[in-house]
C-alpha cells in the first residue's frame, strides 16, 4: 500500500496573488461606526479575511482565464453559448438551458412566469432571495425543514432534507395551489447541510403523484454530491458527477447561481425540461436579461462557466474544500464554541444564541457576534438570524428559528494558515464573549433588510469595557 498522508493539501499552486490589508483595531472600530454596524456596508479593503459569502468570490483557474480569451461576443448564437449549453446539459441532463446573470434572475424569471398570487411554494428552506422573489408576487414561501435541522448540535448526515410528511400534507391540503415544489442543495439557510438522494427521490415521487414539478435550487450541487458520496449507503464508489446527474434526474429543472458551484464570479442559469414553460421563460428573459443565448452575461462569462461547472466536480477539489470547513469546525467544537454540526459544505455556522445566552433574541445576538469578530480580527461574516429573517410579510416581527453567524469560505481562495488565523480569532472572541452586548435596528427597509439596515449598539457600546 502506498503511504497515505493525513494532511489534505490545497490541490492547486498559486499563480497570481492579491494582497490583503491589515488594519488596526482602532481603524476597525471606526469602520464599524461609519458603516452603521452593518458589515455589508464596510469597504472590502478594510476586511482581512472575507467570509461574507462564498458567492462570486472564488478564484478561477488558469483554464478558465484561458477560456475567457476565447469568448465569442456575438449578440446571437455565439459559440460560447453553445459551449456553455453543452457543458451544463452534460452536468444536469436538462433539455433547456437558459443563461442568467445570477441565481436570483433565474428565480425571478421562473417565478414570474410560473406563479400567481395566492399560491404556495414549499422548499426545505428558501434562501432569502428565493423567498423575496416569491413574496413580492404574493406567493407564500413555505419552509419544511426536517426535524433534525432544528437542533444545531445534533450530528446527523442529512440535516438538509425536506420534511416529507409535511410536504405531502402541503400538497394534499393545497391541491391546485402549488405551481412547483423546491429543494435547495445544499440547504444554505439551514447550515449548508446536504440533502440525501433518498430524500430527493422520495420528494420527487410525492410531487409526481400530485402532478407538481420539483425544481432544485442547485447552487451547491457538487458539494451536495460529495456529501452523498461520503455519507449515503451504496454511493461511495460513484463519482460526484454521476451522483449529481442522478439528483438532477429527480427534478423537472433547476435554478442555479453559478457564483457558487459554477466557480465563476458572475453567472447563473435556469434549466427546464418542459418545452412550453421554457419558451415562456425565454420570452420573460428577453424583457430584462437579454437574448436567450447570452442572458445578461458576456461571451467570456459563458466560457468561464462552461469550464467551472466541470472543474467543481473534481474529487480532490471537493475533498480539500469540505475538509477545510470541517477543520475549522473541529477546532471550534474542541474549544466549546457551539456550531451547527456536522459542518456544512461551504461554511461554518456559529450558534450565536448558544454562545451568547446573555443577549436576548430581540437584541440580535448573531449580528452582535459578527460585529465583534470584525472588530477583533478583521473577519467579515454574515448574520443568518432575526435581522435577515425576522420581518414577516405582514410587517410584524417574529424571531428566526436560529441565530447563526455564517463564516462562508470563498472557493480556492484561502489556505490553511488563513484558517488557523480564523480559529485563533474565534477562540479569542469566545474567551471574552461575556463582554459582547446586543444591538438594535435604527433604520430598516421592508424587504431584504440585512443588506442596508442601519444598526447601533443597544447599550451604548458593542463591548462592555
Ligand atoms: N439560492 C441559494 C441557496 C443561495 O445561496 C443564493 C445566494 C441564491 C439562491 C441566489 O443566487 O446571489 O446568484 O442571485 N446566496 C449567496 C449567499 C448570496 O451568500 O449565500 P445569486
Amino acid at each position: 500500500m502506498p503511504f497515505k498522508t493525513k494532511t489534505i493539501i490545497e490541490p492547486f499552486r498559486i499563480k497570481t496573488v492579491e494582497p490583503i490589508r491589515f488594519t488596526t483595531r482602532e481603524q476597525r472600530a471606526a469602520a464599524l461606526r461609519e458603516s452603521h454596524y452593518n458589515l455589508f456596508l464596510i469597504k472590502a479593503e478594510d476586511v482581512l479575511i472575507d467570509l461574507l459569502t462564498d458567492s462570486g468570490t472564488g478564484a478561477m483557474s488558469a483554464a478558465q482565464w484561458g477560456g475567457m480569451m476565447q469568448g465569442d461576443e456575438s449578440y446571437a448564437g455565439a459559440r460560447s453559448f453553445f459551449r456553455f449549453e453543452s457543458s451544463v446539459r452534460d452536468v444536469t441532463g436538462y433539455k433547456h438551458i437558459i443563461p442568467t446573470h445570477q441565481g436570483r434572475a433565474a428565480e425571478r424569471i421562473l417565478f414570474g412566469t410560473a406563479c400567481r398570487a395566492g399560491q404556495i411554494v414549499p422548499n426545505n428552506t428558501h434562501f432569502d432571495t428565493t423567498r423575496a422573489n416569491l413574496e413580492v408576487l404574493g406567493v407564500q414561501a413555505l419552509d419544511l425543514r426536517c426535524a433534525e435541522a432544528a437542533q444545531p448540535d445534533l450530528v446527523a448526515p442529512f440535516k438538509g432534507n425536506i420534511d416529507l410528511v409535511a410536504l405531502e400534507r402541503c400538497l394534499e391540503e393545497n391541491a391546485g395551489r402549488v405551481p412547483f415544489a423546491m429543494i435547495t442543495v445544499t440547504n444554505n439557510s439551514g447550515g449548508g447541510q446536504p440533502v440525501s438522494l433518498a430524500n430527493i427521490r422520495a420528494a420527487s415521487e410525492l410531487c409526481q403523484r400530485h402532478g407538481v414539478p420539483l425544481i432544485l435550487d442547485c447552487c451547491r450541487f457538487a458539494e451536495n454530491a460529495w456529501f452523498i458520496k461520503q455519507r449515503e449507503k451504496g454511493q461511495a464508489h460513484r463519482t460526484p458527477a454521476e451522483i449529481a446527474r442522478e439528483m438532477f434526474g429527480y427534478a423537472a429543472g433547476c435554478t442555479m447561481s453559478a457564483k457558487k458551484d459554477g466557480l465563476v464570479n458572475i453567472g447563473g442559469f435556469l434549466a427546464l425540461n418542459d418545452d412550453a414553460l421554457a419558451a415562456r421563460c425565454r420570452n420573460n428573459l428577453i424583457l430584462t436579461e437579454g437574448f436567450p443565448t447570452y442572458g445578461g452575461l458576456a461571451g467570456y462569462d459563458l466560457e468561464a462557466l462552461a469550464i467551472g461547472i466541470k472543474e467543481v466536480l473534481d474529487e480532490d477539489y471537493l475533498n480539500y474544500r469540505i475538509r477545510s470547513v470541517e477543520y475549522l469546525g473541529e477546532k471550534l467544537t474542541a474549544a466549546g464554541v457551539p456550531i451547527v454540526r456536522p459542518t456544512g459544505g461551504h461554511a461554518v455556522y456559529i450558534d450565536a444564541r448558544g454562545m451568547l445566552p446573555h443577549i436576548p433574541q430581540s437584541e440580535y445576538p448573531a449580528w452582535a457576534l459578527s460585529c465583534a469578530l470584525y472588530l477583533e480580527g478583521g473577519v467579515r461574516s454574515v448574520e443568518i438570524g432575526s435581522v435577515m429573517f425576522g420581518r414577516q410579510p405582514d410587517g410584524t416581527e417574529k424571531p428566526a428559528p436560529m441565530e447563526l453567524v455564517r463564516l462562508a469560505f470563498p472557493r480556492r481562495v484561502y489556505t490553511q494558515s488563513h484558517v488557523d488565523y480564523l480559529a485563533e480569532i474565534l477562540l479569542y472572541v469566545n474567551s471574552m464573549k461575556q463582554r459582547i452586548r446586543g444591538v438594535k435596528l435604527v433604520e430598516a427597509p421592508d424587504q431584504l433588510r440585512h443588506f442596508t439596515v442601519k444598526v447601533a449598539p443597544a447599550h451604548g457600546s458593542l463591548l462592555v469595557d
